[in-house]
């Protein structure tokens, strides 16, 4: 993890507060229909997609350059997507254009789609869990658990309810930890809470720019664990930005490797399912075998982008 890349993921905790409360508030004024099953489109579609940050200005950037790329809507199943590469190559801009979140939204050049519609802003169908913790200080677990709900108009009784439901879902014990504060809560704690804020309200499209990047190894491979029964239950598709090459394998239906200056695709692997607990298929020969590989992949990568920038990246 980088150090400027909370600044330029987030803007950190209070700006991903603000992110996610204009996601829910656009969700109140333009809820998304699902697809009929007969054409289904992708889930998520990249076509010949160019990010420039400060067009036309002396500070103008390309961050991404003609990525293009399809996830398919996989019925009843959805899929985990692991995205990974050296800092600065782009993965947050990425995701953040799927989530329709300024100022990465819109592309510069190409088009973004999302169950075949143009990504015009955030929308219910999808829902995002940055590294920073991002829960509202000023409102219990419970109540930020159910803020999404709430900004929906769901009553009062019936989104405690569900809430309750959440907060046991993710590890947490609803009778003593939904009426503490965030700052009463582990980092590890933290996570599961922003987790549950964001699945229950069941979005296809989950977007999870490595929220496990501040967490201690051991409880890392736990809450991968969760995130794995977690995303069995809703069925979505899962976009997972990260910087630890097992944990992109390990959680990865596929995993997309990306290159610096300018940031671009340049793999994309299909690996099977994490069928176990992370601690067991840690040590399983194919496992390791993509890790061995993966991390080759990403040393060449780095060296090209310090040999490109005389050396001095
Ligand atoms: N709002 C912005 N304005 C100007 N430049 C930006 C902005 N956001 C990102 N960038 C630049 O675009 C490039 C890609 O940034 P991005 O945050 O997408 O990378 P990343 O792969 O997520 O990096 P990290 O792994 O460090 O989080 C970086 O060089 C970054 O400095
Ligand atoms: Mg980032």
């Amino acid at each position: 993890m980088s150090a400027d890349s909370g600044r330029t993921d987030a803007g950190g905790p209070q700006a991903a507060a603000q992110d996610v409360a204009q996601d829910v508030a656009q969700d109140v004024a333009a809820p998304t229909g699902a697809a009929p099953a007969a054409a289904r489109p992708p889930a998520i579609e990249f076509r010949h997609v160019t990010k420039v940050y400060g067009e036309g200005t002396p500070r103008q950037y390309i961050a991404i350059s003609d990525v293009s790329f399809t996830i398919e809507d996989v019925v009843d199943h959805g899929e985990i997507c692991s995205f990974l590469g050296p800092s600065g190559c782009g993965k947050s801009t990425v995701l953040r254009l799927v989530a329709g979140l300024e100022p990465q939204h819109p592309p510069s050049i190409g088009r973004v789609t999302v169950l075949g519609h143009e990504v015009a802003g955030p929308g219910a169908d999808r829902g995002m869990v940055f590294q920073d913790y991002t829960s509202f200080d000023n409102r219990t677990v419970l109540d930020n658990v159910t803020f999404g709900l709430e900004c929906r108009g769901m009553p009062r009784r019936e989104r405690h309810a569900l809430g309750l439901e959440w907060i046991a879902k993710v590890g947490l014990d609803p009778r003593r930890d939904a009426r503490k504060y965030p700052h009463e809560l582990s980092g590890g704690m933290r996570q599961r809470v922003a987790i549950a804020r964001t699945l229950i309200l069941r979005p296809r499209i989950i977007l999870m720019d490595e929220p496990f990047g501040a967490l201690d190894p051991a409880t890392r491979l736990d809450m991968q664990d969760l995130l794995v029964k977690l995303w069995r239950d809703v069925e979505a598709t899962v976009l997972f930005v990260t910087h630890s090459v097992e944990e992109a394998v390990y959680l990865g239906d596929r995993v997309f490797v990306m290159a610096t200056t300018p940031g671009r695709i340049v793999g994309d692997l299909r690996l099977p399912p994490a069928s176990a607990p992370a601690r067991e298929i840690q040590s399983q020969p194919w496992f390791r075998d993509n890790v061995r590989s993966l991390h080759e992949q990403i040393e060449r990568i780095e060296s090209d982008a310090k040999r490109l920038n005389g050396g001095a990246a």
